[in-house]
C-alpha cells in the first residue's frame, strides 16, 4: 500500500521505516527540511535500535521524505498523523500540532480525487479523533468523512530503545475507525505481522492507549507503595513482588519498585487521563495517587540521605544515572531531576554521571559538575544516589573507594550489598 507519515519524530520515523520494511511505499512529511534531507540520505532523525539499518535499506527506494503535503497526499492512500501531543501548563494535552497537521492534510485532500484515509497515531485523549480531527479535516478539505475520506485511530505501544522490535513484534494492534471500510484498509497494512487486529471505534482505541500506559504506571506506583511499607517492616519488596508476580493474573512485569517512572509517556498520559476525567466531572482518585506516589518516591531518597548524613550543605553528593531509564539519553521526567533540584536547594555540591544522558541534562541543569566516570563523580563524595537502572552500576565496587564517607542509597536495586566492602553503608530505597 502507499502510506504517508506526518511527523518524523520518534513515532513517525519508526512507523515509516517499519512500514517500508513491511513492503509498503512510504512518504514521510515533515516541515523540518533538515529531517527531510536526513531521511532521504538514509539517516534516521532520532536514535533507535535498528532504525538506522532500516532507513538505509529503504531510503530512495520505498521510503522517501518531503515537506510537500500535496505531493504526499496525491501519491498515497493513507496518511498517519504522528506528531507530538505535549502537555500544556495544566497537564492537559496540547493539540495545536495535531490541529496544524489536520489543516495541512485537509487542504491537500481538497485537491485530491478519490478516497483517502487519515489515521491518528499520536496519543490523543478519547473523542479527539472524531470530535476534533475529523471536523478539522472536513473543514479544510470541504469533503465529507465516511463518504470522501476515512478516519481511524491506531495507537502505538512502543518502548523507547525497543521501538523497532516492538513495532515488528506487537502483542496487540488496535484500529478504531469510523466505518468498516476504513478499518479493513488500515488493518491490511499490518497483514504480514503475526498479530490479530482489534477493530473498534476511534474513542475506544484512544482509551485503550491511555489505559494501557496508566495501568503500567499504576503497577509501578503500587509496587513502590508496597515497597515503602515493606521497607519499614524490614521485608524485601523484591521477594514479595517476585512471588506476587508469579500469579498469571498479575504477571511478573512492571513490579520493580524504586525511584519511580519517568519518560515521555507514563507521566504525561496519566495526567492527561486525569485531566479528561475531571473535564467530565469525575475525580480519578486512584490515578491521582499513581502520580502522587511517583512524585514522592524520588524525594524519599533524600529522606534516607538526611537520616544518614544529616545536613548536606557544602558537602559533595554524587548522583549516578540521569536518563529516565537505561539504554537511552532521554531525560524527560527523569526521577533524577527532582532529586538534583532538591540537593541544590539544600546547598549540596552535586556531581553527576550518566553514560548517555549527560549532554541533555547539561541543558536543563547547569550548576552541577558532570563527570566522565562513576569513579570521578564519587571521588570525595559523602553519599551516592543511584537513580537509573544502567547495568554498569551493578558492577560498581572499587569506585566507592574514593568516597569521603561511604554511603550508597540505591534507587534501582542495582547493588548487592553482600558484595560490598564492610565499611560501605548501603540503603535500598524500598527493600
Ligand atoms: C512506555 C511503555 O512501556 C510503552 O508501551 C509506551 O508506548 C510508552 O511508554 P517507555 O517510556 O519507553 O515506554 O519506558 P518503559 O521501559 O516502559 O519504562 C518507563 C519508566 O518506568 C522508566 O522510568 C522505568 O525506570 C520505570 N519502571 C519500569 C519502573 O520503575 N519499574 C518497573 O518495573 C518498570
Amino acid at each position: 500500500m502507499k502510506v504517508s507519515i506526518v511527523g518524523s519524530g520518534y513515532v513517525g520515523s519508526v512507523t515509516a521505516a517499519c512500514f517500508a520494511e513491511l513492503g509498503h511505499e512510504v512518504i514521510c512529511i515533515d516541515i523540518d527540511e533538515k529531517k527531510v534531507q536526513m531521511i532521504n540520505d538514509g539517516f534516521p532523525p532520532i536514535w533507535e535500535e535498528g532504525l538506522g539499518e532500516l532507513m538505509k535499506k529503504h531510503a530512495e527506494k520505498n521510503l522517501i521524505a518531503t515537506s510537500d503535503y500535496d505531493y504526499a497526499i496525491q501519491n498515497t492512500d493513507v496518511s498517519f498523523i504522528c506528531v507530538g501531543t505535549p502537555s500544556n501548563e495544566h497537564g492537559n494535552i496540547d493539540l495545536s500540532i495535531v490541529g496544524a497537521a489536520c489543516k495541512s492534510l485537509g487542504m491537500a485532500m481538497a485537491k485530491k480525487n478519490g478516497f483517502h484515509i487519515v489515521v491518528v497515531k499520536s496519543t490523543v485523549v478519547p473523542q479527539t479523533t472524531e470530535e476534533i480531527v475529523l471536523r478539522l479535516l472536513e473543514e479544510h478539505s470541504g469533503k465529507v468523512a465516511g463518504k470522501d475520506f476515512g478516519v481511524a485511530m491506531n495507537p502505538e505501544f512502543l518502548r523507547e530503545g525497543k521501538a523497532v522490535y516492538d513495532f515488528m513484534h506487537p502483542d496487540k494492534i488496535v484500529v478504531g475507525s469510523i466505518d468498516e471500510r476504513t478499518g479493513a484498509l488500515v488493518a491490511e497494512l499490518y497483514r504480514d505481522l503475526d498479530c490479530e487486529v482489534t477493530k473498534t471505534t476511534p474513542s475506544t482505541a484512544e482509551m485503550i492507549k491511555y489505559v494501557n500506559n496508566s495501568f503500567l504506571a499504576t503497577k509501578i506506583s503500587f509496587s513502590n507503595e508496597v515497597g515503602n511499607i515493606c521497607k519499614r517492616l524490614g521485608i524485601d519488596t523484591y521477594e514479595v513482588m517476585n512471588a506476587v508476580g508469579a500469579d498469571f493474573r498479575i504477571s511478573e512485569y512492571f513490579l520493580n519498585s524504586g525511584a519511580g517512572f519517568g519518560g515521555s509517556c507514563f507521566p504525561k498520559d496519566v495526567r492527561a487521563l486525569i485531566g479528561k476525567a475531571k473535564e467530565i466531572d469525575y475525580y480519578p482518585s486512584l490515578l491521582e495517587s499513581v502520580i502522587e506516589v511517583n512524585e514522592l518516591q524520588p524525594l524519599q531518597m533524600l529522606e534516607l540521605l538526611e537520616k544518614h548524613a544529616g545536613d548536606v550543605k557544602g558537602k559533595k553528593v554524587a548522583v549516578l544515572g540521569l536518563a529516565f531509564k537505561n539504554e537511552t539519553d532521554d531525560i524527560r521526567e527523569s526521577r533524577s531531576i527532582p532529586v538534583i533540584r532538591k540537593l541544590l536547594e539544600l546547598g549540596a555540591d552535586v556531581t553527576a554521571y550518566d553514560p548517555m544522558a549527560t549532554d541533555n541534562m547539561k541543558v536543563l541543569i547547569e550548576n552541577i559538575r558532570y563527570c566522565d566516570s562513576p569513579a570521578e563523580a564519587l571521588k570525595g563524595a559523602i553519599a551516592c544516589l543511584i537513580m537509573t537502572e544502567w547495568d554498569q552500576f551493578r558492577e560498581l565496587d572499587s569506585e566507592f573507594a574514593g568516597m569521603k564517607n561511604k554511603l550508597v542509597i540505591d534507587g534501582r536495586k542495582m547493588i548487592d550489598p553482600e558484595k560490598l566492602e564492610e565499611d560501605i553503608v548501603y540503603e535500598g530505597l524500598c527493600w
